[in-house]
């Protein structure tokens, strides 16, 4: 980059690893997890599904994904110790850290996963993960709004269970809506896994060090906060209402975002890999208006949005540069009609991703060669000199 060295297309576009488990052709939008198209399991399948077929490779059989329910159904329950971190946090903390904090203690609950990776130990650490981070996302929900936690309730399903212990009050019972499940479910199945993304390749570097699965998935989670990765459909909420509260003037925000104004991006476009359509922000756009019609969203904000996209997909300046709407631009609409606020979206992104952090972990552990290893750089720092005296600099 700063013509010391030139490098070789190949160098830059040598891959991070291998794997099995997600096919992205981001030319053609083009998404598969283990070889199902995105479109099909969005339709078709459950979260919980769709976390065993990332995880073993195999769409399960009725009694594979029962006793997979059932194993993880036995260990939503936080141990009473873990419960009391929420104690120590401050109540306006962000749950994101709070939520990477809480998974790598898990590790101090466990300490057997600290041991050499056995088949039998990565097995009761993925359970323990898929049950208890929903438990540990509602906590640290209740803690920001100081409200009694709730016990999970195993008659319930995972995303049941969660949305239960998030909204539900001990003193009257709390009937999950349908409707609301079902939206979120759909939209766990759309963040399940992406590759190697920024969060993925992390949890994929700690891990290839064989720290145990419990520090790799936190490391995920921090790696997820940042605004330009996971972060993002928090910042595309506040960008809409940005819009709105001045007034609603889609063009001259765009105008600005052209300008480079203050750095301003339209957040919730572009993608490192999508340079079209990002299938799963075409799912989810397509059954915004259905969910938040069902849920009652804030439609000025979904018209907001709706404008943005048209004016950016008629606008050479966007369409030059291939940026088109991901995951991140129509997803944070539903939360916020689901009730969560703004600061819980990536929480919902860390919830929906970690199947896929986990398998990946997995992949990495049980085949070396699809390790990323020690990344190598192109030094491009002073060539070799001499140690200067003080007196002489
Ligand atoms: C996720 O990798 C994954 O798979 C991630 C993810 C997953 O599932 O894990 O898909 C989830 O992280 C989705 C992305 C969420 N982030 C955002 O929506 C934040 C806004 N997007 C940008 O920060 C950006 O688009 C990136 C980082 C996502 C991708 O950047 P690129 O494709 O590498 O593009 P770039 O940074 O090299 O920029 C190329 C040009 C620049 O302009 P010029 O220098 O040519 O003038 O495009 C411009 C950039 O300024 N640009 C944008 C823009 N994104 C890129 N301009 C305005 N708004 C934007 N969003």
């Amino acid at each position: 980059k700063t013509g010391l060295v030139t490098l070789d297309p190949g160098f830059v576009n040598t891959a991070a690893c291998s794997s099995e488990i997600t096919y992205i052709d981001g030319d053609a939008g083009i998404l598969r997890y283990r070889g199902y198209p995105i479109e099909q399991l969005a339709e078709r399948s459950t979260f919980i599904e769709v976390s065993y077929l990332l995880i073993y490779g195999e769409l399960p059989s009725e009694a594979q994904l029962n006793d997979f329910t059932t194993k993880i159904s036995r260990h939503t329950l936080l141990h009473e110790d873990l419960k009391r971190f929420f104690d120590g946090f401050p109540r306006d903390a962000h749950p994101m850290p709070v939520l990477s904090s809480a998974v790598s203690a898990l590790s101090t609950f466990y300490p057997e996963t600290l041991k050499p990776v056995t088949e039998e130990r990565t097995e009761i650490a993925t359970i323990r993960l898929l049950a208890k981070l929903p438990t540990i996302a509602a906590y640290a929900y209740k803690k920001s709004v100081g409200q009694p936690f709730l016990y999970p309730d195993n008659s319930l399903g995972l995303v049941e269970n969660f949305l239960r212990m998030t909204f539900g009050f001990p003193a009257e019972p709390y009937d999950v809506d349908p409707a609301l499940a079902r939206a979120l479910d759909l939209l766990f199945i759309l963040h399940a896994d992406h590759e190697q993304n920024c969060s993925t390749s992390t949890v994929r570097l700690v891990g290839s060090s064989e720290a145990n699965l419990f520090a790799s998935i936190s490391a995920g989670i921090n790696a997820l906060f940042g605004p330009l990765h996971g972060g993002a459909n928090s910042a595309v909420l506040e960008m809409l209402e940005g819009i709105r509260d001045s007034g609603g003037d889609v063009k001259s925000f765009v105008n600005k975002v052209k300008n480079k104004e203050d750095g301003v991006k339209l957040m919730g476009f572009g993608h490192r890999v999508y340079k079209n359509y990002d299938p799963r922000a075409a799912i989810i756009k397509k059954t915004a208006d259905e969910i938040l019609g069902k849920l009652g969203g804030d439609d000025s904000l979904l018209d907001i949005a709706k404008q943005l996209e048209e004016h950016a997909l008629a606008d050479d300046y966007f369409v030059q540069r291939k940026l088109y709407p991901n995951v991140d631009f129509y997803t944070g609409l539903i939360y916020r009609a689901m009730g969560f606020p703004t600061k819980f979206f990536t929480v919902l992104f860390a919830l929906g991703r970690l199947p896929g952090w986990i398998a990946h972990w997995r992949e990495m552990t049980n085949d070396p060669a699809t390790k990323i290893g020690r990344p190598r750089q192109v030094y491009i720092g002073p060539k070799e000199r001499d140690y200067v005296a003080m007196d002489a600099r």
